[in-house]
């Protein structure tokens, strides 16, 4: 059975470390593979202090490059618009190098030991360091989690089973949001309750889910968003941590993962207000200012590099 990169269903570390880059006019692709197989290989050891979790994830020009076997259904980030105007920017890379420690000085020095062994070859688009906050907390405060796959279930939610094209792969939805956190601490506590769709103390489901909830767009359901009289359906496994800038930006860095790609597209449609949906209440509050789709391939297609 083909195993996934061990970063993606592993406990996330305290923190993590996202770098976007592309290849630049004439790049060699030898440099790029041994570049990755040397991250690989020093995430792998645990480092002097804490393990560091390295996972590397491809969009679809650099993928097709580099992998036979690719996913069925792999899209690049389209960007997406609200009926009346809220954007999520696209912002497609080729490749995003994912690193999660305990350790945040071995996460630094594992992406910049890539950067400089890929210099002249691939350019950095954006980094962004994150953390966890507190126990699994968004900036606003809310509980980030609750209603991801229990443990044992995410394998089956977020890896392609062995027979399918890209076994043991993993699509992915990478955005960097930006919060208005004086807007949103200036809603009343239903208001910022309502926004989610669960209460702020405990994470508990509310009865009544408005349509703008953000359960209503995203907990997929064979019947109705967010009903649970009807199985989920497309589930996926979120890895998302918030971040904080020194010039006063913050937010959360959405990180998600599923076995295909179509439910993220779903659930980003919704919350822009498409497919008769209302607008998600969180755009309210928070804007991507970057967003890709990559596939992070099984360890045996990186093995092959070897
Ligand atoms: C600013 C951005 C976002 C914030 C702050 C946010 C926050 C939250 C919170 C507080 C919950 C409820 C607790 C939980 O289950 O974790 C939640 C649930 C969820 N969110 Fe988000 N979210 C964001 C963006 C997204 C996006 C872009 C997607 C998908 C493309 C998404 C997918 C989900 C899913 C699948 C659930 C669980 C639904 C279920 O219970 O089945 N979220 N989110």
């Amino acid at each position: 059975m083909p195993n996934p990169q061990h970063a993606i269903l592993t406990n996330l570390a305290k923190y993590q470390w996202y770098t976007h880059l592309s290849r630049t006019e004439g790049a060699d692709l030898d440099v790029i593979k041994k570049a990755i197989t040397a991250t690989r290989a020093a995430g792998s050891n645990t480092g002097v202090t804490a393990v560091v979790n390295v996972c590397f994830l491809f969009g679809p020009t650099l993928l097709a490059d580099i992998s036979s076997d690719l996913p069925e259904d792999f899209q690049p980030y389209p960007g997406y618009e609200s009926p009346d105007g809220k954007v999520a920017k696209g912002t497609q890379e080729e490749l995003l190098l994912w690193v999660h420690s305990d350790d945040k000085d071995l996460c630094w020095e594992t992406q910049f030991n890539f950067r400089n062994a890929v210099a002249g070859h691939m350019t950095v688009a954006r980094e962004t360091p994150t953390f966890i906050y507190r126990n699994s907390l968004d900036l606003t405060g809310f509980i980030d989690g609750t209603g991801n796959p229990e443990p044992e279930h995410q394998y089956d939610r977020g890896i392609i089973p062995d027979g399918q094209p890209g076994a043991g792969g993993s699509f992915c939805i990478a955005q960097r949001w930006v919060h208005d956190l004086k807007y949103f601490n200036s809603l009343p506590i239903e208001g910022q309750e309502n926004t989610f769709g669960r209460s702020k103390p405990d994470s508990t489901k509310l009865a009544v889910q408005v349509p703008t909830s953000h359960l209503k767009h995203v907990e997929l359901r064979e019947g109705e968003t967010a009903d649970e009289a009807t199985p989920k359906r497309g589930e996926m496994v979120r890895r998302s941590t918030p971040y904080a800038f020194h010039d006063g930006t913050v937010g959360l860095y959405f990180m998600g993962f599923c076995k295909t790609q179509a439910p993220l597209r779903e659930r980003m449609e919704a919350m822009y207000g498409h497919n008769g949906h209302e607008r998600d209440a969180i755009t309210d509050y928070s804007t991507p200012a970057s967003g890709s789709y990559y596939f992070a391939p099984s360890v045996e297609t990186l093995e092959a590099f070897a």
